[in-house]
């Protein structure tokens, strides 16, 4: 069994899309161990609760207030996920970037980002390519997974990535809605692409499910 620590700051949409592949029977021999959140109202935080998965509510603020380094929140964070056995660090909207301090320990983490590799970092990728779009700059738009070994920004090797269509007839909402439905299924297969565990094709659990 591969023990992951799903990182979130929000919606918890790519956490529960690995949820629900572990839950219906298609991502074998994976559990999520723990769910950690920097912020409090994180909805992903109640997803995990509705799933019986442990979660680590960890803020920054107290650090900050404190005059303490990113590398004193990240080392009381590898405290904190210690009695986990952790095999894997997923970020799914993690809104930190983590010090080597953090690196170290965990050397294995996997990103998820809305644009294919190259463009598009930080946090409105999304809007970024839509408008980039609409300029004629670029034909489509992607996503990508891939390692975060250093503190680069949605930057690091490239596990898995696909191209997602943009339509002249698209709303920001709509692209915003096709590119996360890609993410959720992404996700899945590259986690289980690098834990080297067996991913049933969707139709295919669908059938073992009883009733
Ligand atoms: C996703 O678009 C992911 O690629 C990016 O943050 C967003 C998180 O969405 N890193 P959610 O919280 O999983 O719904």
């Amino acid at each position: 069994m591969k023990h992951l620590a799903v990182f979130i700051s929000g919606t918890g949409s790519n956490l529960q899309a690995v949820i629900d592949a572990i839950e219906s029977g298609r991502l074998r021999d994976t559990g999520i161990s723990v769910v950690v959140s920097n912020r409090k109202g994180a909805p992903g935080l109640e997803r995990a609760q509705r799933h019986g998965i442990p979660t680590i509510y960890h803020p920054h603020l107290p650090y900050r207030q404190r005059g303490l380094a990113r590398e004193d929140y990240d080392r009381d964070l590898v405290a904190l996920l210690e009695p986990f056995a952790i095999d894997l660090v997923v970020l799914a909207g993690w809104m930190r970037i983590f010090s080597l301090e953090f690196l170290h320990h965990y050397p294995r983490v996997l990103n998820i980002h809305p644009a294919l590799p190259g463009t598009f970092p930080g946090m409105h990728a999304i809007e970024e390519a839509y408008a980039a779009y609409r300029r004629g700059e670029i034909p489509e738009t992607g996503v990508m997974v891939h390692w975060a070994p250093d503190e680069a920004v949605d930057s690091g090797p490239v596990v898995m990535s696909q191209a997602v269509p943009i339509l002249a007839e698209d709303t920001l909402e709509a692209l915003e809605s096709r590119v996360h439905s890609v993410e959720h299924e992404i996700y899945v297969r590259a986690i289980a692409q690098v834990l080297g565990v067996t991913l049933e094709d969707a139709s295919s659990s669908e059938r073992e499910r009883p009733g």
